[in-house]
């Protein structure tokens, strides 16, 4: 019998239309496009439409974008593996939302709270269910809306300068052919630096009751994040993630034909740059039009990557991602 592997077969994205610009920022916090560009890159973000976007609208835009070019029925998909940590719903999860909206009632849905490196960490698991057999077409989904988590004053800055909205979707599909495939996936986590980059509530195991009237005033309802210790943690788990993805496949950094780096910060993507001696045309790089969208960052920048032909048959390509948890993740790809 033929080995079972699988394969990204279409990519998907949306973005919601709303860009929001560095100076724009400035009606909210004391802020620059000068000290946002120089410490993270970014010019500019999307944030959601309300009464328009939801985290699954969003995402089912981009699973059928992602559909159409594997030249799929919605109807071919079993199995969805949904990466956020902003869902539309305390539970269930957003995968349920975009199973409903797909007319999928009755396959597995499976959501997954991996942040920065859900995308990777979902992809990861649709690879195992088909490797096994258990599924044949997957869904992958890394769908964000943040701009609701933070805070938007002075004191919240840090932070929410950084952060995006959007979507991505891979279609993931069995094939025999041993060549062209995910090679390997490769996934860490560190619960010791849980709180280094969290959203404190609504949280269960609060007195009485998960949301009170004080939880929206103690700051555990916006995104804290301690940027310096990601940052620095960040810079060692990308090299480690990515060099032991080309390691166990036998290659170095110089097989590489393009790495795409969730879009944490563009000063982390050129460090990690530098460190493997990799030429610009190498190194992925979207950060400045829609900031950090978690999840949704590796699918949006691949589908980008894809669209202006730097993603071609035979092209080795890593996935890389650190982020909250911690949580870091590798997937090499022979396209
Ligand atoms: O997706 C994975 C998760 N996140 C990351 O990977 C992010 C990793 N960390 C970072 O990207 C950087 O740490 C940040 C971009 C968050 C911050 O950059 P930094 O160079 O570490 O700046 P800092 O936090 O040390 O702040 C430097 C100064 C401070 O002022 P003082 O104390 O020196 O007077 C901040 O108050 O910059 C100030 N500052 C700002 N000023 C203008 C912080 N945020 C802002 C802002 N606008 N938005």
């Amino acid at each position: 019998m033929n080995t079972v592997y699988s394969k990204i077969t279409g990519l998907g994205y949306y973005v919601p239309e709303t860009v929001v610009k560095n100076d724009d920022l400035r009606q909210y916090m004391d802020t620059s496009d000068e000290w946002i560009q120089e410490r993270t890159g970014i010019k500019e973000r999307r944030w959601f439409t309300h009464g328009k976007d939801t985290n699954a609208s969003m995402a089912t835009t981009a699973a059928r974008m992602a559909l159409s070019r594997a030249d799929l029925d919605a109807a071919a998909v079993d199995l969805i593996v949904y990466a956020t940590l902003s869902p539309d719903y305390y539970f269930p999860g957003s995968a349920f939302l975009m199973q409903r909206e797909l007319g999928l009632e009755g396959i597995p849905v499976i959501d997954i709270r991996q942040q920065c490196s859900g995308f990777v960490y979902a992809l990861s698991i649709a690879d195992q269910f088909i490797k096994t057999g258990m599924a044949k077409t997957a869904l992958v989904i890394g769908a964000e809306i943040q701009s609701t988590l933070m805070d938007k004053t002075t004191e919240g800055r840090g932070v929410a300068v950084i952060f995006g909205d959007g979507a991505g979707a891979a279609v993931v599909q069995a094939t025999t052919d041993p060549e062209h495939r995910i090679l390997s996936t490769h996934l860490h986590a560190d619960g010791r630096y849980a709180e280094e980059l969290y959203l404190k509530d609504p949280g269960s195991s609060r007195p009485n009751h998960f949301i009170t009237p004080q939880t929206a005033t103690d700051g555990g309802a916006s995104v804290v994040m301690n940027g310096n210790t990601v940052f620095k943690h960040a810079v060692v788990r990308f090299m480690e993630v990515i060099n032991e993805s080309l390691t166990a496949n036998g290659f170095g950094s110089d097989d590489l034909s393009l790495l795409v780096p969730h879009q944490a910060n563009i000063r982390i993507s050129n460090y990690v740059q530098q460190q493997m001696g990799l030429p610009d045309e190498k190194v992925f790089n979207n950060i400045q039009h829609y900031g950090n969208t978690t999840a949704a960052s590796i699918p949006i920048a691949l589908t980008e990557a894809f669209d202006k032909g730097l993603v071609q048959p035979g092209d080795l390509i890593c996935l890389a991602a650190f982020g909250s948890g911690f949580t870091w993740a590798s997937a090499l790809i022979r396209w």
